[in-house]
């Protein structure tokens, strides 16, 4: 990896690792894995795994990635020379790709609507539906996805716009987008929510939200939990590893984590908080309403109250995007990385070997919403087994064989050496996180996932 590769700032440092982690998951992944989970049981339950899991896990990829000082791969090489756990690195690699076959399209929605904002096509109304029917936005979600060209077109758009930041590097590329846009995405997210508590179930959502039923909480929602909170915090398959890699010596990586983590989970609540007044207020808590297309059907539902919908339409869809961008980035990084680093390539030789397959499998992934419907593995289409096979199942594997690698096998000051910055630093929550992934959390995720199987 070049010598210039890292982060130049404290800010830029933080604002890029926010950028991989607020994305879809925070804001189209969250609300309708909450929804399919019974509600708030399911927010108890991912918050629970957020800090026991999530910020352990996500210290243990900073540490290999700063102290190995190179791709996911490399860096298990580079700490354990001569054993097989650059393997997981790989399996990394491999897990980010399955990703982004469906993240590349659901960002290619974004920017349809997007577009559909900005023509006002998006809130004409359609024919043989009354105006201000429930039925206005789900119908034109579902037509818009099942469909087969434009969705698939949008997709590669994506793909190409994010080769081309791609290409620019760390920090020209990935912190410049990320210092600018990401906290314009806070302050649009806390004005929709002040405008949501104005719906007229508004109460109703927020007690749907926030006020659980612990009859509901089961080892599924607990493996949903798991999966959305690595998701969410972009763990448990290199990416991190790759970005603490481009930390600085001196960057303290506790506080960044608990940084990352916290305002990552800021985000999902705001977006819940906004969107289930929404699903109350406009009648969306029918199942058939929810999954993918909730947040391209509550969010328009709620717009069209407001003054100007185009407007916040727009905004909202351009920030959206923008998370979608930085996230999709930050996926791809870890392969590119790897080419880079492994292989000696140029930096846009690297990016477009790696998207150019892309292309294709999420075209596969695209169409497998309509025309490719019937084809199933596992019981789920192409797109949602990628989806939910990723992020319950290898992700928290990935985490899993991490937190083993960490607790047991690395060298035996790694881990402290890293949360200390070589001892410099005085940090009372060193100990507490290495015991957590050498005992606690490879023994949950491996129960959680033992239980889900049966
Ligand atoms: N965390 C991102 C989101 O919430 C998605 C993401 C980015 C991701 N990088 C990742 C998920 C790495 C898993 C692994 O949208």
């Amino acid at each position: 990896m070049a010598e210039n590769s890292e982060f130049k700032s404290k800010i830029g440092l933080i604002a890029a690792t926010v950028g991989s982690a607020v994305g879809l998951g925070n804001v189209w992944r969250f609300p309708a894995e909450t929804q399919a989970n019974g509600g708030a049981a399911f927010l108890l339950v991912y918050v629970v795994c957020v800090l026991l899991f999530g910020i352990p896990v996500m210290l243990g990829e900073f540490a290999i990635g700063r102290a190995g000082r190179s791709d996911a791969i490399e860096s298990y090489r580079k700490l354990s020379p001569g054993t097989g756990w650059w393997i997981s690195g790989f399996l990394g690699i491999l897990c980010a790709y399955l990703i982004l076959t469906f993240y590349m399209v659901v960002s290619g929605w974004t920017l349809e609507y997007l577009f559909q904002s900005l023509t006002g096509e998006l809130y004409a109304p359609i024919a043989g539906v009354a105006e201000g029917s429930n039925l206005q936005f789900s119908d034109r979600m579902q037509e818009y996805i099942g469909s087969v060209w434009p969705p698939m077109i949008w997709t590669w758009i994506t793909i190409i716009i994010c080769g081309a930041v791609l290409c620019m590097g760390v920090q020209k590329g990935i912190e410049r987008a990320s210092n600018i846009l990401m906290p314009l995405l806070f302050v649009i997210l806390v004005i929709l929510c002040i405008t949501a508590m104005t719906l007229p179930k508004a109460a109703e959502g927020l007690e749907y939200f926030f006020s659980p039923d612990f009859s509901k909480i089961t080892p599924e929602v607990w493996v949903s939990a798991l999966g959305q909170s690595f998701f969410s915090l972009s763990l448990g398959m290199g990416t991190l590893i790759t970005y603490g890699s481009y930390f600085k010596k001196d960057t303290n990586l506790t506080n960044t984590a608990v940084t990352v983590s916290l305002l990552d989970m800021f985000v999902a609540i705001l977006v819940g908080v906004i969107i289930f007044p929404g699903v109350m207020s406009f009648g969306l808590e029918d199942e058939n309403f929810g999954g993918s297309s909730l947040v391209f059907v509550t969010f328009p539902e709620i717009f069209n109250m407001m003054w100007c919908p185009r407007l916040w339409s727009t905004l909202f869809f351009i920030l959206l995007a923008v998370a979608a961008l930085t996230s999709s980035i930050s996926i791809s990084e870890v392969s590119i990385a790897y080419f880079c680093g492994h292989f000696k390539m140029k930096r846009t030789t690297a990016t477009w070997l790696v998207l150019a397959p892309l292309m294709v499998l999420s075209s596969v992934s695209s169409l497998s919403n309509g025309i490719l419907s019937d084809w199933k593995i596992f019981g789920y289409t192409f797109f949602d087994a990628c989806d939910q096979f990723t992020a319950n199942l290898l992700m928290p594997l990935g985490a899993l064989i991490m937190s083993v690698y960490i607790g047991w096998f690395a060298p035996k000051h790694m881990m402290m050496d890293q949360l200390t910055n070589g001892g410099t630093l005085r940090n009372r929550f060193a100990r507490p996180v290495i015991f957590l992934l050498k005992w606690v959390t490879p023994i949950l995720i491996t129960v959680i996932l033992v239980t889900s199987l049966f």
